[in-house]
């Protein structure tokens, strides 16, 4: 089996990036990852991918100023040092222009903190409270010039809890993003997602049959009123 090698962009604590990491530990995973490269030097997610022995690549955006494109061709540079096939965004908190998009067209993967189209953009277990939704997750995406709004390759749910705040439901969100970003990146890297009509259909899977209901009455007795 040739393994993808994947690039894994970061800003930041690098929690998804360690969670693809220790999924592409496994002898049988289809994608290895070749580089880790963050657009801030002081990224603790670039210490843990040093620690774990990943090479890794500090490229600050800063000295390039507003011109995001030069600095995307200084990425583009970088990354294609490392004959990398695929992409995988796991908290990159820079937009992409159009040009970068197209390099990786169908080869790049998003995480979304969010259920998808629901709460794009930031903030979103901030917003998900302030409108009352009872469900919320969230979902890995490919990157399209648009943002957060490619085809979706999985997602994944929780119940919001009447006691939540943002960090705890960022938490509970946090830990299925860690289970569907490895998840998403083996399906792609295997070739099992196929692209139709701007949607992803995924050979060999099944989709649980189970409803997640929010709020869910307690107990018997309440069950027979
Ligand atoms: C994750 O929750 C990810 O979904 C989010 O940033 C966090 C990064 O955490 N991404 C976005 O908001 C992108 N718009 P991590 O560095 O621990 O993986």
């Amino acid at each position: 089996m040739t393994k993808s090698r994947v690039a894994v962009l970061i800003s930041g604590r690098g929690s998804n990036m360690l969670a693809l990491l220790k999924a592409a530990r496994q002898p049988a995973y289809p994608a290895e990852i070749a580089l880790v490269l963050s657009n801030r030097p002081q990224a603790h997610g670039l210490e843990l991918a040093r620690s774990a022995g990943v090479t890794t690549c500090a490229l600050d955006h800063t000295p390039y100023g507003g011109n995001r494109e030069q600095f995307e061709r200084a990425m583009q540079a970088a990354i294609e040092r490392h004959s990398i096939n695929l992409i995988c965004l796991a908290g990159f908190m820079r937009l992409l222009t159009p040009w970068f998009v197209q390099q990786w067209d169908g080869r790049m993967l998003n995480i979304h903190p969010a259920l998808l189209p629901a709460f794009k953009g930031i903030n979103t277990h901030t917003r998900a409270l302030a409108a009352g939704v009872k469900i919320h997750g969230a979902t890995v995406h490919f990157v399209t010039a648009e943002m957060d709004s490619g085809p979706i390759v999985a997602q994944g749910a929780v119940a919001v809890r009447e006691e939540d705040d943002a960090e705890t439901l960022a938490a509970r969100v946090l830990d299925v993003e860690h289970r569907i970003y490895p998840l998403s990146l083996q399906l792609v890297a295997s070739g099992r997602v196929r692209m139709a009509d701007g949607r992803c259909l995924v050979d060999g899977v099944t989709a649980p049959g189970a409803a997640l209901i929010v709020p869910e009455l307690r107990g018997k007795m309440s069950e027979n009123r």
